[in-house]
């Protein structure tokens, strides 16, 4: 056998097409162009890639992007600050905090502050609570991606087995919940696991999301498994890599993604889909309400 590719190039940019559409009809209905504020602090060179890639996909579909970038070494307040503004800006309608922050940061408390209703990442707890409910506004943007490539592909949820390789906030437990949410049988691994092989092996989907190359070798999956890769490292060589020996698996898997050209373009993809999401949520006034009569996120949130 020899997997099927999914090509998340060729499903983001048929996703992309949709959202210009929506943009156009939500401009001439309302006036309204969706607006991404876009938070660096430092110069981490992978996040100064990912926002490139983030503000030149927001050009590609008419989404106005809004840079905001501080200093290494500033004080958080000056970020909550410009947060709290971008809270009340009503041509704002996505704020983004790249992560990860300096050390004098509390990503918790950053994040808090942050409106739910702006909150395209899905970091906020509001979110996190909400997708655990089955109520998400905002899916975090690399499990939604991941979905995506799934339901392009027609692969069902309903009842199979999904292991979910790697337990961040940022992809496998958000990852989890939604397969849940479709009825998936979902075990989740981590760093503590013991005898990894012993979970994957009975994957009917795979979703691996360590950060650590060759992690998943062929001897470790069945036969027919699809597989998602979404860890990205560089290599000393400078090429990227999953977390998934490659040319091995796809010799066992029924549907594989690439590194790259897989779940990466869907990330991206999917914060347009979040932002043109909110800007239409408040264009039909729709608000998160966190206690009724309060504007969520109007005032600072301190976290011990
Ligand atoms: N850093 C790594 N992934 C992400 C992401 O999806 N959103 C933000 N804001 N920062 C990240």
């Amino acid at each position: 056998m020899s997997a099927v590719l999914i090509d998340g190039v060729a499903v983001a940019k048929s996703v992309r097409a949709e959202c210009r559409v929506r943009i156009s009809r939500l401009l001439q209905r309302t006036g309204i162009r969706p607006g991404l504020a876009v938070l660096k602090v430092g110069d981490d060179p992978a996040s100064a890639i990912y926002i490139r890639n983030k503000t030149k996909a927001c050009d590609e579909v008419g989404i106005r992007s809004v840079p905001h970038y501080f200093d290494r070494d500033c004080d958080p307040q000056a970020v909550i600050d410009t947060i709290l503004r971008l809270n009340c800006d009503p041509s704002i309608h996505g704020i983004l905090v790249q992560l990860p922050l300096p050390p004098q940061f509390k990503v918790a408390t950053i994040l808090r502050n942050i409106s739910p209703d702006k909150d395209v990442d899905g970091f906020h707890l509001y979110n996190v609570g909400a997708l655990a409910v089955g109520e998400a506004i905002f899916p975090p943007c690399t499990p939604y991606g991941v979905l995506r490539l799934l339901e392009h592909e027609a692969i069902p949820l309903e009842g199979q087995n999904v292991v979910v390789v790697g337990a961040s906030n940022i992809v496998g437990k958000p990852m989890a919940l939604m397969l849940m949410q479709r009825d998936a049988t979902v075990c989740i691994c981590h760093v503590k696991t013991r005898d990894l092989a012993q979970f994957t092996i009975l994957a009917d989907i795979l979703v691996v999301a360590a950060g650590h190359p060759n992690l998943i070798l062929p001897q470790m999956v069945k036969t027919g498994v699809v597989v998602i890769d979404v860890g990205i490292t560089r290599l000393p060589d400078g090429r990227l890599a999953g977390d998934v020996d490659f040319e091995g698996v796809r010799q066992k898997a029924s549907y594989i993604t690439p590194v790259p050209g897989g779940v990466g373009p869907m990330t991206v993809t999917m914060l347009l889909v979040n932002t043109i999401a909110s800007a239409e949520r408040a264009a039909a006034n729709l608000h998160v309400s966190m206690f009724p009569g309060q504007i969520a996120g109007s005032s600072a949130v301190k976290t011990a």
